[in-house]
């Protein structure tokens, strides 16, 4: 079995992505036909889609809130916050998923550069920030407004729009000694390009799940298998 070694002097920067929640239960993206649980992007996950039928997207994301609130972490989530305990403030976790299931396996130094299932925000950018918003909506008169009169819409990153907290992430990156990707098929940008800038500041980088990835041969190592059967004692902390 591959062991992965920290030393006190390494910084580990772990991205994950949907494969990480598959074995809780949460479909992935690409593994049905470029399907997100049933649907094609397009009709739900994009600004346009937002513009074209508000109501769709909110019954999708409020499906996937209804999904997320029965998942539970999986050894894979429960791995890195673990990892997090030991190393401290030299560990840093990017994920790309929405759903919750870092935080509730403990892991406190993360962001969510996709955005998060559980917040809302106001369309219209107007300044506010995103609001804890966990309601099941099943119309679309049942979402509230925003004090400006715009719609809450879901605090998620359509595809077309920016990814969240990249300073800080490309910080991270420049600082990291060791990048661990998980559960990410590599075709989503610009988080498939964090591999590259990891090795440009000469860090280790290593993937971790059941298919080589489309960016596969920027990597280091590539550990062959699902993320909560190899994350658990993968690595080894001097
Ligand atoms: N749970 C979630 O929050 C969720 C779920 C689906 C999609 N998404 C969104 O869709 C986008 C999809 O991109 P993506 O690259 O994250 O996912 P993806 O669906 O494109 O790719 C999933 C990857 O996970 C791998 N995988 C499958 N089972 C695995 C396992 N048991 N262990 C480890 N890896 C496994 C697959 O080989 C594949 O490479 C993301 O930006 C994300 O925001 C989020
Ligand atoms: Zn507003």
């Amino acid at each position: 079995m591959t062991n992965i070694s920290i030393t006190a002097k390494d910084r580990v920067f772990v991205l994950t992505g949907a494969g990480i929640s598959a074995e809780s239960g949460l479909p992935t993206f690409r593994a049905s036909d470029g399907l997100w649980a049933g649907h094609r992007v397009e009709e739900v996950c994009t600004p346009e889609a937002w513009k074209r039928n508000p109501a769709l997207v909110w019954e999708f994301y409020s499906k996937r809130r209804a999904d997320g609130a029965k998942a539970e972490p999986n050894p894979a989530h429960l791995a890195l916050a673990e990892l997090e305990a030991r190393l401290g403030e030299r560990f840093f976790l990017c994920t790309q998923n929405v759903d919750d299931l870092h935080e509730r396996a403990g892991s406190v130094r993360l962001v969510h550069m996709h955005g998060e299932l559980a917040r809302a925000r106001c369309e219209r950018e107007c300044g506010r920030p995103p609001v804890e918003d966990y309601a099941i909506y099943r119309r679309l008169d049942e979402v509230g407004r925003c004090v400006c009169g715009g719609r809450m819409r879901p605090h998620i990153v359509f595809f077309g729009e920016i990814p969240l907290e990249m300073d800080r992430i490309q910080q991270e990156i420049a600082s990291a000694t060791l990048m661990v990707v998980v559960g990410t098929s590599g075709s989503v940008y610009p988080a498939a390009n964090f591999v590259h800038w990891a090795r440009q500041h000469g860090a280790r980088t290593v993937y971790v799940g059941p298919e080589p990835p489309l960016n596969a041969s920027a990597f280091t190592y590539v550990v062959e298998g699902k993320a909560g059967e190899a994350l658990p004692g993968l690595f080894q902390v001097e």
